[in-house]
């Protein structure tokens, strides 16, 4: 699936249908779809941070840096943070994992093995880090909220954290079908959502579906408050083919709210299935998401031009338009335009093989506690492969 790659018009990504990984989740669809073809991986991919020279030096609002410290202090302390006004937000993102990946790899071939500080991990163990940095950004950030992963009821994993849910939705996760399956799950789930307000159990708690590969660098929080009128908010960049991005879905908590998400989550699986089922099992989704988007008669493309929020009427749901620069930041690979990272960024998406990245991010940050600093290590290492 794509990922938001920043303000270029053209991508580097050609969806790649390498070989069965050996479990299914959403971050491992996005690692096979990078650009390397498999030929190459071996040579140019990094077992350790590489830094390069830090984008959009220069450019008063972007993230200035002296080595991987950070001249702009934009985040604030993030144990201050509390949430406003008695809504609490709930991050959701799909993750699966088979018992079957087990067996394959419990005769240890220790290439497999990487170690990222002092931990080394096999094939499984990096999605489950990953899984748990992705957890702990968000409780650094966003205390107040919680996780709820959804999953298939046959995926054997455990993991116990505060404040994060396991909640298992039948469904058919092969790999083929897992990124229509996402859709499903949100549905389902919004579902649930929709039947405890009616029997009156709800309170408001708003939602945010994205991927697991990505690091909440700031409070989300803001969205619905900043932004009081939307019922579903997209990311979007400035891409002619593929401009939203399916990684980031927020949902306000609202009875009308989750109706309306689920009604234009509905829309998208039907035209996903009618039109997009040869597309790519990967890209499927965010073709349907611009299609729907698209198809609306007053829609105006040439807005996502420009990486501005805007706020659009689609078949009745209020859809919110977030810049992808600032709500799904990832730099591009290879040689893309890059104009560095803007200073008000939110959260980093590890894109394909930047998921090493990810974990050492985390390490910085734990040992530097200072989220600015820890993004000039990011935007100086996050062009590399790495080998994660
Ligand atoms: C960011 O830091 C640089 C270097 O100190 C400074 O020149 C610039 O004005 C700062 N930008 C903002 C928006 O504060
Ligand atoms: C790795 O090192 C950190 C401190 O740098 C420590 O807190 C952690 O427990 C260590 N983990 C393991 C598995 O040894
Ligand atoms: C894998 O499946 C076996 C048999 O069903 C079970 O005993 C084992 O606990 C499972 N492993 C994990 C990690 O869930
Ligand atoms: C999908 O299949 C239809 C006909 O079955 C074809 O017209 C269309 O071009 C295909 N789309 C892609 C992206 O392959």
């Amino acid at each position: 699936m794509r990922v938001c790659s920043g303000w270029r018009r053209r991508l580097y990504c050609l969806p790649f249908v390498l070989f069965i990984p050996y479990f299914l989740s959403v971050l491992e669809l996005h690692q096979s779809s990078t650009i390397e073809g498999s030929q190459k991986k071996h040579s140019k991919k990094f077992d350790h941070l590489v830094l390069g020279p830090a984008a959009g030096q220069g450019l008063h609002d972007r993230l200035q840096c002296q080595g991987t410290k950070a001249l702009n202090k934009t985040h604030i302390a993030t144990s201050s943070h509390e949430s406003n006004f008695g809504e609490s937000i709930a991050l959701i993102t799909v993750f699966t994992i088979y018992n079957s990946s087990l067996a394959l790899h419990a005769d240890g071939r220790s290439s497999d093995l990487v170690t990222v500080g002092n931990a080394s991990y096999s094939k499984m163990e990096r999605s489950m880090a990953i899984l748990n940095v992705f957890i702990n950004f968000i409780q650094a950030t966003m205390p107040q909220s919680n996780v709820i992963i959804l999953t298939d009821p046959a995926s054997e994993f455990s993991l116990h954290r505060d404040r994060v849910t396991i909640y298992p939705i039948q469904g058919e996760y092969s790999r083929d079908k897992l990124m229509l399956q996402r859709i499903r799950s949100y549905i389902v789930f919004l579902e649930t959502k929709l039947e405890e307000h009616s029997q009156g159990h709800g309170h408001i708690n708003h939602y945010i579906f994205t991927d697991s590969d990505i690091a909440v660098v700031d409070d989300l929080g803001q969205i619905f408050q900043s932004h009081p009128n939307f019922h579903v908010a997209l990311t979007f960049r400035n891409n002619k083919e593929q401009p939203l991005n399916s990684g980031f879905i927020a949902v306000r908590g609202t009875p009308d709210g989750i109706l309306r998400a689920k009604l234009f989550l509905q829309e998208v699986l039907k035209v996903y299935s009618s039109r997009f089922m040869n597309a790519s099992r990967m890209l499927g989704d965010q073709l349907a998401l611009a299609w729907v988007v698209k198809s609306h008669p007053y829609f105006d493309t040439k807005r996502f031009s420009k990486p501005q929020a805007f706020l659009e009427d689609i078949g009745g749901t209020s859809v919110l338009f977030l810049p992808c620069a600032i709500y799904n930041w990832t730099p591009p690979e290879g040689a893309g335009q890059f104009h560095g990272m803007p200073l008000d960024v939110k959260v980093v998406h590890f894109k394909g093989s930047r998921k090493r990245l990810m974990l050492e991010s985390w390490n910085f940050f734990i040992s530097s506690s200072d989220i600015s600093d820890m993004l000039c290590l990011i935007l100086m290492s996050g062009r590399t492969k790495y080998d994660f």
